[in-house]
């Protein structure tokens, strides 16, 4: 469970976060939309504990949890060694990498220095370092921005698989709304540094409470509003 109350974090005259209460149920997977700038990855960055809210409260009842940002972090050094972070000397870790190197298409990449990877490599590559961990708490920023269309497809399999295998709550940024709907079961609609709408994906699509949510979903041309 996650509970946010009172929050609030100002960058600046022009943008401020907002939210005066918010909760995510332990399991769920919430996609965050909104138009540029208007506060999904600063309320991923706060969840994360990336940065710090000027006040409020942000309350986390979760063992394990990663967070990749909307820019991920290289390591100026291979592949291999990169994807090896955190890895414990376990055998089961082994196989579980191998694996997955297979799903994200990243060993014919293991010996390239990871910061030479194109954006869309680099994704794949920090997908991978989350994946052979089991996270309770998962806070994605556009995971799949710079992804070519058949990887991501499998990624998002992959991902949702994922989830409901080991009760991952999910938490993620994304301006697409095939991968809004092919993952959560819930919306978050941002505006200005404010959750505008939060509910089931169904619910806010057939009956948006806000004119900027009705316009926003009609740009998504999600017919149904
Ligand atoms: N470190 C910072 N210092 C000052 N202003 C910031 C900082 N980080 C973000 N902002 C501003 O806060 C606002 C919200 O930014 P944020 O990155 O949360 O938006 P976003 O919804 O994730 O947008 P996008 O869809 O482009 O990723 C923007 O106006 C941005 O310019
Ligand atoms: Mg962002």
């Amino acid at each position: 469970m996650i509970e946010i109350k009172n929050l609030k974090k100002k960058y600046s005259a022009d943008f401020t976060l907002n939210i005066e209460n918010l909760k995510i149920k332990t399991g769920e997977r919430v996609a965050l939309i909104g138009a540029n700038g208007s506060g999904k990855s600063t309320l991923l960055k706060l969840i994360s504990g990336y940065i710090k809210p000027d006040s409020g409260e942000i309350l986390i009842n979760t063992e394990k949890m990663a967070y990749l940002p909307q820019d991920p972090y290289i390591f100026s050094m291979s592949v291999r060694k990169n994807v090896r972070i955190g890895l414990k000397d376990n055998k089961k870790q082994e196989e579980n990498l191998k694996e997955i190197l297979i799903m994200t298409g990243l060993f014919n990449l293991l010996d390239k220095n990871a910061a030479k990877l194109s954006g869309g490599e680099k994704q794949r590559m920090v997908f991978a370092r989350m994946l052979i961990d089991k996270h309770n708490l998962l806070m994605l920023d556009e995971p799949f921005g710079a992804i070519d269309i058949d990887f991501k497809d499998s990624l998002e399999q992959i991902l949702s698989d994922y989830c409901i295998a080991n009760k991952t709550t999910l938490i993620m940024a994304t301006h697409t709304p095939a991968e809004a709907f092919n993952l959560c079961d819930k919306l978050i609609i941002m505006h200005k540094g404010e959750v505008i709408e939060y509910g089931q994906c169904g619910d806010i699509i057939k009956n948006p409470k806000t004119d900027f949510g009705k316009t926003f979903l009609k740009q998504w041309r999600i017919t149904d509003v």
